[in-house]
């Protein structure tokens, strides 16, 4: 064997590894639970294996002067989420990170100044982001018990929102999954090569349960990579059967 298809191969082997092994956040899902009770449970959501992150959705009520109130239509509201702690546990535990959203379609939120924000992100790092020894220290129980929620990781980071079925979006705006294997992801995959990219951002686990979609687009870049390997293999073949 010429040491040309010797560098050849052992390029194939560094290329399949650093292709398939890199940890790329392009590829992960991330999913809003919390508006619709025939979505199933938060734990539920979390065992199905789709998802890297649950956002909550939402803490909908908040600033100037209101007391911040959580709403998880239908599943619980207010204090009574506090259901949820040991459920956000077990996500946690099994590497599924839980966010809050705040905000939402139909809340009662604004801020009126910079004190009032300042007010509301203490409220939201002392409830939600402390870790349990701390707020044992402070004797404060927050609304999801003594759970401590995920931060992404950085400040700028990119994620694709989109609806997970087309009744998600009656305004338009769903991208059946084949269109968006082959027509959208290649301009992510270019787009995440030099930006931080947290992946897909679906609305909602309710929609999801209803088109498969996830599923559908989860292993998309398995199949990618197979595609890739494949043309490689195919590349190094010609070169090592001319050498
Ligand atoms: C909770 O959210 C739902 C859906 O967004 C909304 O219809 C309902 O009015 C909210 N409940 C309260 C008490 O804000
Ligand atoms: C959902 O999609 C996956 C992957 O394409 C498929 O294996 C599975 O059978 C689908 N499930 C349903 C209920 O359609």
């Amino acid at each position: 064997m010429s040491s040309k298809s010797q560098a050849m191969i052992l390029l194939l082997i560094l290329t399949i590894f650093s292709f398939t092994f890199t940890p790329s956040s392009s590829d992960s899902i991330t999913i809003y639970w919390g508006q619709n009770t025939a979505e199933g449970t938060l734990k539920a959501a979390c065992d199905t294996g789709l998802y890297e992150i649950v956002l909550l959705g939402f803490l909908d009520v908040f600033g100037e002067g209101r007391t911040p109130s959580l709403n998880f239509t239908g599943h619980c509201r207010g204090s009574s989420c506090i259901t949820l702690e040991s459920e956000i546990n077990h996500c946690q535990n099994n590497v599924i990170e839980v966010y809050l959203s705040i905000g939402g379609p139909s809340g009662t939120y604004s801020l009126g100044s910079s004190d009032d924000a300042k007010n509301f992100a203490d409220y939201l790092y002392t409830n939600f982001l402390t870790l349990p020894s701390q707020k044992k220290k402070k004797n404060q129980v927050g609304p999801l018990g003594d759970v401590t929620l995920n931060v992404p990781p950085e400040l700028s980071i990119v994620f694709w929102g989109l609806p997970a079925a087309p009744d998600a979006a009656p305004g338009g705006g769903y991208i059946p999954p084949n269109d968006l294997i082959s027509k959208v992801l290649p301009h992510i995959e270019e787009t995440c090569s030099t930006h931080s990219c947290g992946g897909f951002m679906l609305w909602d686990r309710f929609h999801d349960i209803e088109s498969n979609y996830s599923n559908q687009v989860k292993h998309w870049d398995e199949q990618s990579a197979c595609r890739f390997v494949t043309q490689v293999s195919k590349a190094s073949l010609g070169s090592v059967s001319t050498t």
